[in-house]
């Protein structure tokens, strides 16, 4: 089963300060397409609420924290984002929303396909329904 999860990522720690990286296919299980990111969030402001059809994607807090919420049509699961050595893995057909942004933080999602507004569910009904007869 392809199930979302926390991926640790190398940590070289420095006294000049700590290094961390990202291979494609070794540390993550996909071909990165894109890479966004979103910053600035305005305390309280949720970002996301949609599934991907296809899509699937990593996300890290760079800097500061916040939580991504999922939902696999049968329950919802929390995971906390504040560290920059490790992130979640979200594959395809996850409901999925970044709330409870921290000042200045900073989300970068890495995904494995173009920006398609195609490949979008925003009916979180739809996609329970699409997750039902799945
Ligand atoms: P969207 O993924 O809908 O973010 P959210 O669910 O948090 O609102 O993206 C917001 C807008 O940004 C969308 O209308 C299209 C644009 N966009 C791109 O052009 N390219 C991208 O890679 C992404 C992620 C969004």
């Amino acid at each position: 089963m392809n199930l979302a999860r926390i991926i640790n990522l190398p940590k070289i720690l420095d006294e000049r300060g700590n290094l961390s990286f990202i291979e494609h296919n070794n540390h993550i299980p996909f071909e990165i397409k894109r890479v966004y990111w979103i910053y600035d969030v305005p305390g309280g402001e949720i970002r996301g609420s949609h599934a991907y059809q296809t899509l699937n994607e990593f996300i890290v807090a760079l800097s500061g924290s916040f939580d991504v919420i999922l939902h696999n049509g049968k329950e919802e699961m929390k995971f906390s984002l504040n560290r920059s050595y490790y992130g979640l893995y979200i594959p395809k057909m996850y409901w999925r929303k970044l709330e409870n942004f921290s000042t200045n933080s900073l989300a970068m999602i890495l995904a494995d396909k173009y920006y398609n507004e195609g490949d979008y569910i925003r009916d979180f009904d739809e996609f329970k329904r699409i997750k039902a007869n799945g």
